[in-house]
């Protein structure tokens, strides 16, 4: 993996874990969700390949601070996350357009990426592969492994036998409950070697005001990646949900340390949706959530990581500590157990505290 120089297709290799599942998978989260009590879908469904794009246009929006931060913390940061780091493998989970993974790639000894493979995980297959396209030309060392797939499920598909920077950005991982972020966590921990590292990127607690001007945009783009997902369902599972007629709602849940994004029916209806046999009645004002996004604390970050076998080596922040990166090792000493931790509520499907 060194040395040769080679053109991308020879460095590079995709591997689709959901070509098969994704309609399986959709098909029964939407059984589930729109069953439930307080409707939901999970936000997975977000990301085709429209879903995508609005996400990487809320990146450069003028409210949305979490892109900004975190790329700031880590052309700080990535100097001494990669000192040591020549030659292994550069794992992404939810990698997206992968913004972020050239800083660690610049930061390595080895010139152009070589001595490294990155292997982007992400269930977008579109994003995966546009995104793997431009780093390839642009470091001709470099060699990737993409893997398409669902990295609560598939993290056993990532390779082993060399060293590891695993890297999960943008805050991803307040996108899942606390039993769901333990599980990933958890299964990452168990696959970590001693010298392994896990960057992970937090978004914390911080002034409502700036919490919810981040998800309720002036220029609409929130409210139309929050609609996307009914046209992924329509289009996926034969559904006639009409997106013009669900409101966006965004909102800071104190309680439960995270925002919450609905969709709210404007009016009283019936969706179908013939793949699953289903008629779906609405109230009007009835919401779908449709994403949580946990903000942290330092404290409640640590807890998190403790229990998933996971040990704080370094905590990057910016000044204000708006968001942070940190750099985690596999714990000394105690056994790593993936199975779910029962004291978090689930804050999906049966959820407590989905109000205001
Ligand atoms: N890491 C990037 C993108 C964040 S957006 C950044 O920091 O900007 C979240 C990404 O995670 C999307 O690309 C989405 O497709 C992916 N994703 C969400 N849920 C996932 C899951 N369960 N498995 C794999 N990828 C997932
Ligand atoms: C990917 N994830 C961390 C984003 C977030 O902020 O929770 C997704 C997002 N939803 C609305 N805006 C951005």
């Amino acid at each position: 993996m060194t040395g040769r120089l080679s053109t991308p297709s020879v460095r590079s290799e995709l591997r689709n874990y959901l070509i098969s599942a994704y309609r399986d998978d959709l098909a029964s989260d939407i059984l589930s969700g729109m069953t439930a009590e307080q409707k939901y879908i999970p936000s997975r469904y977000f990301y085709d390949a429209r879903g995508s794009q609005l996400f990487e246009e809320i990146c450069r929006l003028p409210e949305y601070y979490p892109t900004r931060l975190e790329l700031s913390i880590l052309r700080g940061a990535c100097g001494a996350l990669m000192e040591s780091f020549g030659e292994g493998d550069l794992v992404e989970l939810g990698s997206g357009a992968n913004k972020k993974i050239s800083l660690l790639i610049d930061a390595a000894p080895g010139p152009e990426g070589e001595g490294l493979r990155y292997i982007p995980v992400d269930v977008s297959e579109s994003a995966l592969a546009a995104a793997t396209e431009g780093l390839l030309w642009g470091y001709p060392h470099l060699h990737v492994l993409g893997i398409v797939g669902d990295f609560t499920r598939d993290i056993e598909r990532i390779p082993r036998g060399r060293k590891r920077l695993i890297t999960f950005f943008g805050g991803t991982v307040g996108n899942f409950t606390g039993p769901e972020a333990h599980r990933v966590l958890a299964n990452v921990a168990a696959m970590m070697e001693e010298d392994d590292r896990f960057l992970v990127g937090l978004d914390m607690v911080k002034p409502v005001p700036v919490l919810e001007a981040a998800y309720n945009d002036t220029a609409g783009v929130t409210a139309a990646f929050n609609r996307n997902i009914l046209a992924v369902v329509n289009r996926e599972l034969g559904a006639d949900f009409d997106p013009g007629l669900f409101e966006h709602r965004a909102f800071y849940n104190r309680d439960l340390a995270q925002i919450e994004m609905h969709l709210v029916a404007r009016e009283a209806m019936t969706v179908r949706i013939p793949a699953l046999g289903l008629r779906v009645a609405f109230e009007r004002g009835e919401t779908i959530l449709t994403e949580i996004s946990r903000k942290f604390t330092r404290e409640s970050a640590g807890r998190l990581f403790g229990a998933a076998g996971l040990a704080v080596e370094r905590w990057f922040s910016d000044p204000r500590g708006w968001f942070a990166l940190a750099s985690l090792s596999r714990a000394a000493g105690r056994p790593v157990e993936p199975a779910g931790m029962a004291q978090d509520p689930p804050a999906r499907g049966g959820p407590a505290g989905i109000h205001r």
